[in-house]
C-alpha cells in the first residue's frame, strides 16, 4: 500500500510517473503523428515577409476572434472550397526561430469570419490597409477593433516614394493630411493575401464535405416530414417579417410565439391572415395577403408549425377548414 501522507518518496515518485505518463500522451506521441504529415505538392512555403506577418497576426492576437480552419460540415462551405487537411498546417512543423514554436492558428472563437481563404476572397491589398486602419471604413456595421497604431498621419509633401498611403477621400483627412501604412501593416496585409485554400483535383479519397442530414431524417429535432416541412416554408414565406423565432420585430411585426390568433382552439382567424392579409393594428405594419402564394397544404403545413413552435400549443388544423375559407374569401372579393 502507498502511504502518500508519510513516504514521501512515494508520493514524489507517484508525481512523477504522472507527468512523464502525461508528457508522453498530450506532448510527444502527438509530435511524432504530427512528423508524419507532408505538405501538399506544389505548396508554397511562407517568404520572410509573409512570416513577419504572421508573427504580428500572433501578437496582435487575431486569432481570439478568427479561425483558419474548414471543418468538414455543411455550414463552413462558405470558407473554403473543401475541408481543411493537417497537410495544410505543414507550416506549423518548423519553429519560428530558437525560442518559440509556430503558433497553431486554428483558433475556436469564430467573431469574425474564417480567415483560410481570405487571400482568394479578398485579394485587394488597399481593401486589406482601409480594414485594419478602421473596419468601419469598409465595412459598416464591423465590430472589429481598428488597429490604427499600425499607421500615421503625415502631410503629403513627407510622403516619400515607397509609402504606401491610404486614399485621402476615404479616410477624410484635412488639409493635406495623409495616412502612411507601417511596414508592420504591410507585412500583416501580404501575410492575409497569402492565405489561400491550396486548391488540388485528384486527392484521394475526394475531399466533399459530410453533406448535412436532409431535414426529414434528422432525428436530433424529433419533428416529423410535415412539421420540418412547415419549419422550412415558414422560413421562405414568413420569417422575414416574424423572425425565425417567431419573435417579430418591435414596432413592425408582432410575435407569433404566444400569440392569441396563432393559438386560438379555432385558426380560423389565422387561416384568414394568411389568405387575406393583415391590417388591425397602428403599431405595426401591414402584412400582405400571401393566399395567391401558397396551397391549401402549405398553409397547413406552416400554421401546424407555428401552433406547435417557440412554446405555442394548440391542435393542428384542417384541410378542410383552409379549402372552406378560402373559397369564402374568394367569393367574397368576386361580390
Ligand atoms: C474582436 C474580434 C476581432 C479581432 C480581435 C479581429 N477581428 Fe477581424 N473581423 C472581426 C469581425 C467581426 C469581422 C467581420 C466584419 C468586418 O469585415 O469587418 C472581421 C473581419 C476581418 C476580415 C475580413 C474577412 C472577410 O471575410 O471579409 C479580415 C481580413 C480580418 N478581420 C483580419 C483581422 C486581423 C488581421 C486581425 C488582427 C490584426 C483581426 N481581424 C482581429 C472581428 C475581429
Ligand atoms: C411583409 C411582412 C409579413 C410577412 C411576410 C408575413 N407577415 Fe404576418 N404580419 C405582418 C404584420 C405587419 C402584421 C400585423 C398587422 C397589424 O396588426 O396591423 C402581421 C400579423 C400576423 C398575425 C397576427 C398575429 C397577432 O397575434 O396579432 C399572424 C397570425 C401572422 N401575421 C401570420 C403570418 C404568417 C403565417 C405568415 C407567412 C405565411 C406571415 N404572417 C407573413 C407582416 C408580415
Amino acid at each position: 500500500m502507498l502511504n502518500l501522507h508519510k513516504d514521501h518518496k512515494n508520493l514524489v515518485l507517484l508525481a512523477f510517473t504522472v507527468f512523464v505518463v502525461l508528457s508522453i500522451g498530450v506532448a510527444i506521441l502527438p509530435a511524432y503523428q504530427m512528423e508524419e504529415y507532408e505538405p501538399i505538392p506544389g505548396m508554397k512555403d511562407l517568404t520572410e515577409q509573409e512570416k513577419r506577418g504572421l508573427s504580428l497576426y500572433v501578437a496582435e492576437g487575431c486569432v481570439a476572434c478568427h479561425t483558419q480552419q474548414v471543418r468538414n460540415i455543411e455550414m463552413d462551405k462558405t470558407w473554403g472550397e473543401r475541408p481543411s487537411l493537417a497537410s495544410d498546417y505543414y507550416y506549423s512543423k518548423k519553429r519560428m526561430d530558437v525560442w518559440r514554436q509556430s503558433p497553431s492558428l486554428l483558433g475556436s472563437e469564430r467573431t469574425g469570419p474564417d480567415l483560410t481563404d481570405i487571400g482568394n476572397r479578398q485579394p485587394s491589398e488597399d481593401w486589406h490597409l482601409l480594414h485594419l486602419y478602421n473596419p468601419r471604413l469598409v465595412v459598416e456595421a464591423s465590430v472589429m477593433p481598428q488597429y490604427s497604431w499600425m499607421f500615421h498621419k503625415t502631410d503629403t509633401s513627407y510622403v516619400e516614394v515607397d509609402d504606401v498611403t491610404l486614399p485621402r477621400s476615404i479616410t477624410k483627412m484635412e488639409g493635406s493630411d495623409v495616412i502612411v501604412a507601417s511596414q508592420d501593416a504591410l507585412d500583416l496585409v501580404v501575410y492575409l493575401k497569402s492565405l489561400q485554400q491550396f486548391s488540388f483535383e485528384d486527392y484521394d479519397p475526394p475531399m466533399d464535405f459530410i453533406p448535412a442530414l436532409p431535414k426529414e431524417e434528422n432525428v436530433t429535432t424529433g419533428k416529423t416530414p410535415q412539421k420540418s416541412k412547415g419549419a422550412g416554408l415558414y422560413q421562405s414565406n414568413c420569417a422575414a417579417c416574424h423572425q425565425v423565432t417567431g419573435r417579430g420585430v418591435k414596432g413592425a411585426f408582432p410575435p407569433l410565439a404566444g400569440s392569441l390568433i396563432v393559438n386560438d382552439n379555432n385558426p380560423e382567424m389565422l387561416i384568414k391572415i394568411i389568405l387575406m392579409g393583415y391590417d388591425a393594428r397602428e403599431e405595426y405594419g401591414v402584412m400582405p395577403a400571401l393566399g395567391d402564394n401558397l396551397t391549401d397544404e402549405e398553409i397547413k403545413a406552416i400554421t401546424d408549425h407555428e401552433r406547435s413552435s417557440w412554446g405555442n400549443n394548440a391542435p393542428e388544423v384542417s384541410l378542410e377548414m383552409i379549402t372552406r375559407l378560402r373559397d369564402s374569401v374568394t367569393n367574397a372579393k368576386i361580390q
